[in-house]
């Protein structure tokens, strides 16, 4: 069974489905659709709600648009809770401490707002899966439940406590950040939080950097005794494993996906449009990505090499997210602004230097991987990055990918793309530079490694990874 706050589709108002965006979604669609599992998530909408209701609150099949059939058990949550849940504590609240986005002179304020949000939201929300978690294990011995990222921290204690032979397993697919990132919470919540997590058997990151953090933090937050060389917790009379599984691409998938008439279509009109040099950045519009710094490097760029004016253009593809946080719909404004001041300043009657797309369209995504000459991939802090890895995988112009050292990606990918610092703009306009000026076999090369690299495991041995650590844990566990 699999737990999430996403589920793999939304419900639009007319009853179609559309495909849930981010990396986890991604990660699992593969995954739950090949092995017969119940997907536990919210109803993030009140169109998931009325379909979890026709459905008579109980698992249903759903067909998502970008293929794969999954059972899924929608959980709606009282609509306040859950706003509280989604928009206040783990949107900004957790999001940015694992991301170090708090900008700490000015936020966060902790005030009733924000623990009533915990207590009242995160919590009610935690506890509302973790009743169906339990309720769809009923019947099942020795239980395995697969629980998933930043949103459900407290729901393993609960389904601990009403279920002691379950087998937990965590995993968090964003960064895990270092002790004092913490201490921005008040010490009790901090203690909930950590208390619901080590209920867990076993807590996959994607890096061994995010592991050790989390080690460091069980042992000067809440003091649990770490041993450091089997990486484990000790925590309540239990073992907690700590392990690192970082996440491959479904590239069979993505590549079947990438072969649809319209990306063709979409291939044909980017040919038609493009000038010598494309540059290419596909993310969620979300602070952590860093999108503002891209477009003042790329403004640095043409400023510093006005020999590539009318040249190049730089496609950002962004969808809009966490809309109702006021911290995302300010950046949306702060992008769109940025992107007017940039256009102004270089652009000419017949040449838009930055083209901004804000919307969510996969298949438009898949054909501009095709043709980019260079991947921008320059969050400040993330968890892994699949951008990074699908756009080299369907790249066919020998593209260069500049890539920020501190994304999960670039533990694996590092050696062949153009690493960047992601607060140095100056370094990010001189390797914009540098990989439009590249010779062509120097290209291809670094092309070829990276592809080599994203094509050698799949999601399916992410997994399998798993799967035998869970074995092991649990054989370890009835002795
Ligand atoms: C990241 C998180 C996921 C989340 C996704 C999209 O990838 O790790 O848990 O689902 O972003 O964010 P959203 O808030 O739209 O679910």
């Amino acid at each position: 069974m699999l737990v999430s706050n996403r589920g793999p589709v939304t419900f639009e108002a007319d009853g179609s489905v559309s495909r849930g965006g981010g990396g986890l979604v991604t990660a699992l669609t593969g995954l739950a659709s090949h092995r017969e599992v119940v997907w536990v998530a919210s109803a993030m909408t009140e169109h998931d709600a009325a379909a979890a209701a026709r459905n008579g609150q109980r698992p249903f099949e759903v067909r998502s648009p970008s293929g794969g059939t999954y059972l899924v058990r929608l959980v709606e949550s009282d609509p306040d809770a859950y706003d509280r849940f989604y928009n206040i504590f783990a949107n900004p609240m957790l999001w940015f401490i694992q991301h170090y986005l708090w900008d700490l002179s000015n936020a966060p304020d902790i005030r009733r707002n924000e623990i009533e949000a915990f207590e009242f939201g995160y919590n009610v929300v935690n506890e509302d899966l973790a009743r169906v978690v339990v309720d769809e294990i009923a019947d099942v011995e020795q239980p395995v439940v697969m629980v998933h990222d930043y949103h459900l921290y407290t729901l393993p204690e609960l389904v601990r406590r009403a279920r002691p032979d379950a087998f937990l397993h965590h995993f968090i697919h964003i960064p895990w950040t270092q002790p004092d990132a913490w201490r921005v919470l008040p010490a009790r919540i901090r203690q909930e939080l950590y208390a619901g997590l080590l209920a867990n058997d076993i807590i996959g990151f994607h890096t061994n950097a995010y592991r050790r953090n989390f080690m460091q933090c069980c042992q000067d937050l809440v003091a649990a005794e770490v041993d450091w060389k089997r990486s484990v917790v000790h925590w309540d009379g239990r073992e907690v494993w700590v392990r690192a599984y970082p996440l491959p691409i479904d590239h069979a998938a993505t590549r079947a996906s990438s072969q649809s008439p319209r990306v063709g279509e979409l291939e044909a009109e980017l040919r038609r449009r493009r000038r010598d040099f494309m540059i290419l950045r596909v993310d969620r519009a979300d602070l952590s990505k860093n999108v503002l710094r891209g477009f003042s490097a790329f403004d640095l760029f043409l400023e510093q090499h006005p020999e590539f004016s009318e040249r190049v253009t730089f496609v950002a593809q962004l969808m809009p997210s966490r809309t109702d946080v006021p911290e995302y719909a300010e950046y949306l404004e702060r992008i769109e602004a940025l992107v007017a001041v940039v256009n102004h300043r270089h652009g000419t009657p017949d040449w838009m230097p930055i083209q901004l797309k804000l919307r969510d369209d996969l298949e438009e995504a898949l054909a501009s991987y095709k043709h980019y000459d260079v991947l921008l991939v320059n969050a400040m802090f993330d968890g892994m990055n699949l951008v990074a890895k699908e756009g080299p995988l369907l790249n066919e112009n020998a593209g260069v990918s500049i890539l920020s050292e501190n994304t999960g990606a670039h533990d694996e990918l590092g050696e062949f793309a153009l690493s960047v610092n992601p607060f140095d703009i100056q370094e990010l306009a001189d390797s914009i530079h540098a990989a439009l000026t590249m010779e062509r076999p120097e290209r291809a090369r670094r092309l070829a490694g990276l592809r080599a690299i994203v094509t050698a495991r799949d999601p399916g041995d992410w997994i399998d990874e798993q799967i035998a650590d869970i074995g092991a844990k649990a054989k370890a566990n009835a002795r």
